[in-house]
């Protein structure tokens, strides 16, 4: 038998960095339309800063089968969109039932969680503070701070992402934004739409391997 190699990788808890990851990617302003509410605010922004990098992803993926698990770090600026602060765009793992945990090293954050049939949930994340999302769970983190927030994650190499889900129900049913006083509150999400009995049972069917 084929042994998969152990890796030893080393995480920046301010910066984010992830020795030994040997891939990464961003997200620029400009990759993340639709996500935000205040249309006019995300345009006015865009037109000057674009090319900022919202969010960044380091990570280690074996790939030797199926049972092994990715590690890696994520980093986000500061900032907002109108109300809204600067968040990740959010998605539910393509094989549903496969869960992750994220590990607060820097800054302050909040993981907004929504269940299918539209359950709301929301954990401060901060350093040390370990956040579990289990399986089913759509996820988004969202950086309520004034600094970096830096997180450390683990999830399942064959989970996946599905992107579209939020999208699907015009974003998520809780917007997180300030509340004018350096904190952040929930609002709720106008413009959501519930998703159907067939949309939330092919959620519960998409966990089996193919
Ligand atoms: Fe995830």
């Amino acid at each position: 038998m084929n042994y998969s190699d152990p890796a030893q990788l080393e995480v920046d808890r301010t910066s984010g960095a992830l020795r030994g990851s040997p891939s990464n990617y961003q997200k620029k302003l400009g990759d993340l339309a639709g996500i935000y509410r205040d249309q006019a605010a995300f345009e006015a922004q865009l037109a000057y800063r674009r090319d900022e990098v919202v969010y960044a992803v380091q990570d280690y993926r074996p790939s030797f089968g199926p049972n092994e698990l990715i590690f890696g770090t994520t980093w986000m600026a500061p900032g907002r969109i109108g109300d809204e602060f600067f968040m990740t765009r959010g998605h539910i793992h393509a094989r549903a039932d496969r869960p992750e945990i994220y590990h607060g090293q820097s800054g302050r954050g909040v993981m907004l969680m929504e269940s299918p049939d539209g359950e709301i949930r929301t954990i401060e994340i901060s350093a040390d503070v370990v956040c579990y999302v289990p399986p089913f769970w759509i996820h988004r983190s969202i950086n309520v701070g004034d600094e970096d927030l830096v997180m450390a994650f683990t999830y399942p190499v064959d989970a996946g992402q599905d992107y579209e889900v939020i999208a699907r129900s015009n974003g998520m049913r809780t917007l997180i934004t300030t509340d004018g006083r350096g904190g952040w509150q929930t609002t709720p999400n106008p413009d959501w739409q519930p998703r159907t009995t067939s949309q939330i049972e092919a959620i519960h069917q998409s966990g089996a391997r193919s």
